[in-house]
């Protein structure tokens, strides 16, 4: 009865480990993620830009679902990737799951643009890639109504977070931002009114 107080309710659980429950890769993969604003001055790959995006927001089941949660299956989300140091040509590409292609949508360099809508924050003018995850949210107001924007945050949580762990397995540092004038970045990303950026992940090689 030690762990009780006058109540009858226990005040205190020491739970085991972590350590006791053993390290799986998983874990290990959530202890080594920090957020990383510096990268080596390396053109990122076509492969591992295609992994990382496949872990945000890519197919992974026979009948279409990504490998991550999203609220009713209507996936609100769109990522934009900026590149200027990759295999890719410099510009800014939108990412289809469908078919595991990136469609151009700007031709140039636009990551110093991209960093001066975000405060001038430097990681983002120095990293090879930003992919910017972006909303529509009418793609699920029809059926949530304004609960549909907290939905479409949590899901923009859960992708970042699989890139995050993704990029940790590949040697990948990755910053997630959220410190941006949205309509400055709209207005580089050319995005169309009813699409919201949420997030910005500056990503380079350690
Ligand atoms: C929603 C959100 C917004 C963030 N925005 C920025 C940002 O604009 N600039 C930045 O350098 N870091 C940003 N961060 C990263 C945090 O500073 C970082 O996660 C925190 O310092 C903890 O460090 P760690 O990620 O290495 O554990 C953001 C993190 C989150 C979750």
């Amino acid at each position: 009865m030690g762990n009780q107080d006058l109540t009858g309710l226990p005040v205190k659980v020491k739970l085991p480990g972590p350590e006791a429950s053993g390290r799986s890769r998983i874990e290990k993969l959530i202890a080594k993620r920090r957020s990383v604003r510096r990268y080596k001055d390396r053109k990122l790959s076509e492969s591992v830009i295609s992994r990382l995006l496949w872990a945000a927001q890519g197919i992974s089941s026979e009948d279409s679902l990504r490998t991550s949660p999203s609220a009713g299956a209507l996936y609100p989300l769109e990522i934009h990737v900026v590149t200027g140091g990759s295999e890719l040509e410099p510009g800014v590409y939108r990412y289809v799951p469908e078919d595991n292609t990136l469609i151009q949508e700007i031709a140039g360099d636009m990551r110093e643009k991209l960093s001066n809508a975000a405060l001038s924050q430097p990681m983002i003018r120095s990293a090879p890639v930003s992919f910017v995850i972006s909303a529509v949210y009418a793609r699920i107001a029809g059926k949530y109504g304004n609960r549909g924007l907290r939905y479409t945050y949590m899901e923009a949580g859960h992708a970042a977070q699989n890139i995050s762990l993704l990029g940790v397995e590949l040697g990948i540092g990755i910053c997630t931002v959220g410190a941006f004038e949205d309509e400055e970045v709209k207005n580089v990303l050319k995005l169309p009114a009813n699409e919201e950026p949420l997030y910005i992940l500056p990503l380079g090689y350690i």
